[in-house]
């Protein structure tokens, strides 16, 4: 059976994705920690679209999550034709106060599991020839961000990675897509620490799905979510990263000393 994966879909921009496809008729694995939330969701879709959603409760920092998961879909027999790696969080601080264990779990979701579930599915979409592919990345991924080191270069990681696999996979009928959304309005900020940083205007998780939608109808493979966003990230291409941390890393450093 043909499904699409997800995760991180117990809240937040994942959530929406599931919401979004399983009305698209999409086959369903959801993928987090929480498991009453991703129970509640799946009879939920399952009820409200007819469709098949199935979830997996499982710590994707852990070593051997990704294999667990990958034989997990296999022993089902899922084809995943869809595969969204949403899942991740970040941090905000001094870089040298931050607790070192929480940013190298930063690094293994963020960035190890993404590449690994990429190469495990990959591999079965190539044999099949067909496939999509997205990857949640982030503005921060388009120059360094003071005060938030480490996220800004795990997401950079992210945009890079996918744009590269993007071209690889094209004569294979595969799509690759970076999806680079701004500030959303998620628990993103609670997880990070962040709440402070929280502003007005931010994007809902379900306007960052259809820029995505979209953005896979036209073949693309980045798209920054949000017109502000996108016209921030062409300026900002512009300016020398020096001047882009000094003036970032001024406007944080009062607010993370308040912190
Ligand atoms: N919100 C923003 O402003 C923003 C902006 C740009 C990019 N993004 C990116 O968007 C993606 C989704 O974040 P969000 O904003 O929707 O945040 P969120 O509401 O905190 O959702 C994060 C999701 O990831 C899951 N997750 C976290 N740690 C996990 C782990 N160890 N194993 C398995 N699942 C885990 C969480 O579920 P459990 O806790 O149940 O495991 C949750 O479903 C992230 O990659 C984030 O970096 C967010």
């Amino acid at each position: 059976m043909k499904a699409t994966l997800i995760t991180g879909a117990s809240g937040g921009i994942g959530e929406a994705f599931a919401r979004r496809l399983a009305a698209e008729k999409h086959n369903l694995v959801l993928v987090a920690r929480t498991e009453k939330k991703l129970i509640e969701l799946c009879d939920e879709l399952m009820l409200e679209h007819k469709i098949m959603a199935h979830y997996v409760a499982l710590d994707l920092i852990d070593r051997e999550a990704t294999a667990r998961l990958f034989n997990e879909t296999e022993k089902h027999g899922f084809e995943i034709d869809w595969l969204i790696n949403n899942a991740g969080f970040g941090s905000m601080d001094d870089f040298a106060k931050l607790e070192l264990e929480r940013e190298l779990e930063m690094i293994s979701l963020n960035v190890t599991t993404l590449v690994a579930l990429t190469h495990r599915y990959l591999r079965k979409m190539r044999e099949r020839r067909s496939g999509v592919i997205i990857n949640v990345s982030s503005t921060a991924s388009f120059q360094p961000v003071p005060f938030m080191a480490t996220y800004a270069a795990t997401k950079a990681f992210v945009t890079s990675f996918s744009e590269a696999i993007a071209e690889e996979n094209r004569p294979f009928n595969i799509q690759v897509l970076a999806l680079c959304p701004g500030p959303t309005d998620t628990n993103f900020f609670n997880v990070a620490h962040a709440e402070a940083f929280k502003m007005k205007g931010m994007q809902t998780p379900e306007a960052v799905v259809e820029t995505a939608l979209s953005a896979v109808k036209s073949r693309k493979s980045k798209v920054v979510s949000g017109w502000t966003n996108y016209v921030g990230s062409v300026f900002g291409a512009f300016l020398p990263n020096s001047l882009v941390t000094r003036v970032v890393g001024k406007a944080l450093r009062g607010k993370v000393e308040e912190k």
